[in-house]
């Protein structure tokens, strides 16, 4: 595990000296927004380039972008509550007082993520939208348990990155929305180097001793979790609550269009390419 000492080293440092308090941005932020603004990017609005979402008049693309961001934020929410679940659970435990340092940080850092994600959805919307994965316990081997967590973990956070670098540079947007996706980048930029170092260390070290099973079923369940994780990128709520008709039936529509289609594999494209660089994948995930 040397190198990996040596990024954990470095990456405590810059999280010390870049240490950051959320309260003063929420106190700074309007108390009601203008509703015609954009909260999202329109080409990462889950809809952009469906015949229904062109039909739209830019004041319901708006609204729209408003839900759309709502539910970015609160699927974060989701991933970071069971993250700092995770996070605490391995602190000091056996063999990983190497990375304990560092998952002090992880945790103060996924904490205030969580704070300005659920202020934006209350304060604007009135309400964070529900968490819908479900995870059964199960036995593990050797090793398996704490790679999957990092992984899942690191799927989760590349393609949330990928939005939030997008949107924090998308000068359209209202400046409370570019500076949350602004704000979580900058923590959430150390989190991928430590995901990055720690999923390939896990996977060299005991996927050895798997069984041909055991890692067949390992990268099964990678490949579904990147399904479930853009599955959720695309909520009927939203859509119901920004007016429009059929939202199951729009759902399974954009989900199953090319457009969206492409714009995942896009997206994806920076994790899925480490995957299979490090051998964890042997093929692409279904998107
Ligand atoms: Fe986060
Ligand atoms: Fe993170």
């Amino acid at each position: 595990m040397g190198g990996l000492s040596k990024t954990i080293e470095r990456l405590c440092e810059v999280s010390k000296n870049d240490y950051n308090n959320p309260y003063p941005y929420l106190q700074a932020w309007p108390r009601t927004l203008d509703p015609e603004q954009w909260f999202a990017s329109p080409e990462l609005i889950s809809l952009y380039e469906t015949p229904e979402y062109e039909r739209l008049s830019d004041a319901r693309k708006q609204r729209l972008s408003l839900y759309e961001a709502v539910n970015f934020f609160s699927l974060n929410i989701h991933g970071e509550k069971s993250l700092v679940e995770g996070l605490a659970k391995r602190l000091y435990e056996r063999e990983k007082e190497e990375i304990s340092p560092y998952l002090h940080h992880f945790l103060d850092e996924e904490n205030k993520h969580m704070i300005y994600f659920a202020e934006f959805c209350i304060r604007y919307a009135g309400k964070i939208y529900p968490d819908k994965k479900v995870v059964f316990p199960r036995d593990y081997e050797s090793g398996e348990e704490d790679f999957l967590f990092f992984a899942k973990v690191l799927i989760f956070e590349e393609i949330v990155d990928v939005y939030n670098v997008r949107m924090s540079m998308d000068e359209t947007l209202a400046p409370v929305a570019r500076q949350i996706n602004a704000l979580h980048h900058r923590d959430e930029a150390r989190h991928l180097v430590f995901g990055r170092r720690l999923v390939t260390d896990l996977f060299h070290r005991y996927s050895p001793m798997w069984s041909a099973e055991t890692l067949e079923g390992v990268r099964a369940y990678l490949k579904d979790y990147f399904v479930a994780t853009w599955s959720e990128y695309y909520n009927p709520l939203v859509y119901q609550d920004a007016g429009l008709d059929d939202p199951w039936e729009l759902r399974e529509k954009a989900f199953r269009s090319p457009s969206g289609r492409r714009r995942r594999k896009k997206i994806a494209a920076g994790c899925v390419r480490y995957l299979l660089d490090n051998g964890i994948l042997t093929e692409e995930p279904p998107l």
